[in-house]
């Protein structure tokens, strides 16, 4: 039987971010009865006593926890006790508070930094704590694997039917476009945006372009998202992912078509180019009838209209 929204409450953990907002636009089109979010400046999930008051008194059926401390390199190697620490606390919480208000479905969101850095392409879901992670942004990986087994405990432990999904690269409306922490596609929007209204004639990018990655549009995501919930029920967490991916250099030639900037496309190959290749194996989620929809022209679109209406905002 398929998963009836309409009679469900629905709370989403970060629902202002890229993945929660997301998850709310695809709740809103399944029909949900009442989605719920709290900003973290209304409810800070570190405070464990105001979560529990939240989750008591709102009392939602369904949790889903796109909460978290994110950042990039940067950000993880400089503040990993923060980064460690805040997620920790983040899910714990939740996910305790969500047990005490007796949710039945949860979905909690990690992210594809889980898997050991020199996991075998395309990464399965089996390949988790099969070697050393990238140190880079080990702190937040770590937390996020607990968050995984904290679930598969809840499971052994109370019988809950509460699941972990690790999503691939997303992007989308509301994503972040700060240049210092933003992810490379929102950066690649905002560089060539830039440099066409300043009339610039070459934009020079880091590295070589060949390192090839998997994007992911969030509004896919959020669709995943909601027929796990429905549909998936197991310990072992469940990748979410394009199912293939491309140079960054195809990338970049993308969105500068995408955006309209006509100059020349550089390559400082004095920077780093990171791992040369990181693509989830999808072939779980694909198991069970699901595919993503959102073309990468399409959804790089549909992001840089956002961009452009939302530029103060972003
Ligand atoms: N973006 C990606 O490419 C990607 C890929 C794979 C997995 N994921 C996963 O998806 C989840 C969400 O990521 P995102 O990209 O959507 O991040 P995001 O845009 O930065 O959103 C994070 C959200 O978490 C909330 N938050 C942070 N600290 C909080 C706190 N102490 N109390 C309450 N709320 C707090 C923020 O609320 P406020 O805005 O109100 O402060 C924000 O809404 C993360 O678990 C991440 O690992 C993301």
């Amino acid at each position: 039987m398929v998963f009836d929204w309409s009679d469900k409450k629905v709370y989403v953990a970060g629902h202002h971010g890229l993945v929660g907002s997301g998850l709310v636009r695809a709740l809103t089109r399944a029909g949900a009865g009442e989605v719920i979010g709290w900003r973290s400046a209304e409810l800070d999930l570190r405070d464990r006593d105001a979560t529990f008051q939240a989750l008591h008194e709102a009392a939602p059926d369904v949790v889903i926890d796109a909460a978290a401390r994110v950042g990039g390199i940067m950000a993880n190697s400089t503040y990993p006790v923060d980064f460690l620490q805040d997620n920790m606390l983040i899910q714990t919480n939740v996910m305790d508070a969500a047990h005490a208000a007796g949710v039945d479905r949860l979905l909690f969101l990690g992210s594809s930094c889980i898997y050991p850095r020199h996991a075998t392409q395309p990464i399965r879901e089996s390949s988790l704590m099969t070697g050393p992670l990238e140190p880079t942004n080990q702190a937040y990986a770590m937390a996020k694997i607990s968050g995984i087994f904290y679930i598969d405990a809840f499971r052994t432990q109370y019988g809950k039917r509460w699941i972990s999904a690790m999503p691939t690269n997303l992007y989308g409306p509301c994503d972040n476009f700060d240049l210092e922490t933003s992810h490379v596609l929102p950066a690649f929007i905002r560089r060539f945006h830039e440099a066409k209204v300043e009339g610039k004639d070459k934009v020079t990018l880091w590295g070589t372009g060949s390192p090839r990655r998997e994007f992911l549009h969030v509004d896919d995501l959020a669709d995943a998202c909601l027929m796990l919930i429905d549909a998936y029920d197991s310990t072992e967490t469940i990748n979410i992912g394009w199912g293939d991916d491309l140079p960054i250099k195809e990338l970049a030639e993308t969105v500068a078509s995408v955006v309209g900037f006509e100059g020349e496309i550089e390559w400082d190959t004095s920077k780093p180019d990171g791992m040369p290749r990181k693509l989830l194996d999808t072939s779980r989620i694909n198991a069970l009838g699901w595919r993503p929809t959102i073309t990468l022209r399409d959804g790089v679109a549909s992001t840089y209209d956002w961009y452009i209406n939302n530029h103060q905002a972003a």
